[in-house]
């Protein structure tokens, strides 16, 4: 075992010294070995990927083979940060023996140290399952992209008093499972408080204001990875899809001038 790991004990202890705590995700080597280089003490190898990575319209096509080949990769670049992989669309969902043998996938192949599920009191069983075979669980809640076709789209979760209520009941139900955090996805910054204040566990928020115990976000949005997309809860803090096509169109051109590769980038005979 990795004892330089960070523990999910650490990432409780931070919200007991009220430390905020970041995570981001990942999907590959390169861009582990650069998170690892930093403090951020959790990575998501999240299915996000669908999005991000393959290429697809939501997290929904993403299976358990995407996500142990991605934690593989992230496992490998990144040996300090806690790293938290998704259960996909339908990998939890079909029976508890089906789920284990997911969860197991992800930590034994994957190299994952916890797992995430989206839903509430409706997968608390589920959670206390996997708990009990001593993995730790991060809860996901309020907008849950793998049920966006029953959400009806991307939308701010928990605007009414009752949908609220039913968020924090989720939320407390989760905790009781044993979950060790939860995310807070799209939800209003004021239940995001209520939550965060109610809960002894951590809440790590996206799109869900400042109140939580930590935030995370998509690498691809934080560094402008996207040039078409800019979601409203992230903020570019570089703007590398950019960067990236005017190195691409100087290379191009220096081809086709003739002017790449240069002889101190060539080989010759002596
Ligand atoms: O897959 C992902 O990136 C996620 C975050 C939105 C929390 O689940």
């Amino acid at each position: 075992m990795n004892t330089n790991r960070i523990t999910i004990n650490k990432i409780q202890e931070m919200k007991v010294n009220g430390e905020p705590i970041s995570m981001v995700t990942a999907y590959d080597y390169t861009s582990a070995k650069i998170i690892n280089s930093t403090k951020i003490p959790i990575i998501l190898v999240g299915d996000s990927m669908g999005n991000n990575i393959l290429g697809y319209d939501s997290t929904i096509p993403v299976t358990v083979e995407d996500i142990i080949r991605s934690t593989k990769s992230v496992t490998a670049g990144a040996k300090k940060p806690l790293i938290v992989a998704d259960l996909p669309f339908f990998s939890y969902q079909i029976d508890i023996k089906s789920t284990l043998l997911n969860v197991r996938r992800l930590i034994q192949e994957g190299g994952a140290n916890a797992v995430k599920l989206e839903g509430g009191e409706q997968v608390a069983d589920t959670v206390k399952r996997i708990v009990m075979a001593g993995v730790p669980v991060m809860g996901h809640i309020g907008l849950t992209p793998q049920s966006v076709n029953q959400l009806g789209g991307y939308k701010l979760q928990g605007k009414t008093s009752e949908s609220a209520k039913i968020l924090l009941n989720d939320a407390l139900a989760l905790q009781e499972s044993g979950a060790f955090a939860i995310v807070l996805e799209l939800i209003p910054s004021e239940l995001s408080r209520e939550i965060t204040d109610t809960l002894k566990i951590p809440t790590i928020g996206i799109g869900a204001g400042i109140e939580c115990d930590g935030q995370v976000q998509v690498f691809h949005d934080l560094l402008g990875l996207n040039l078409e997309f800019s979601p409203k809860h992230s903020q570019k803090y570089a703007n590398l899809a950019a960067t990236i096509k005017i190195a691409l169109d100087n290379y191009d051109a220096d081809v086709r001038k003739k002017k790449f590769p240069k002889n101190e980038n060539s080989f010759f005979l002596k």
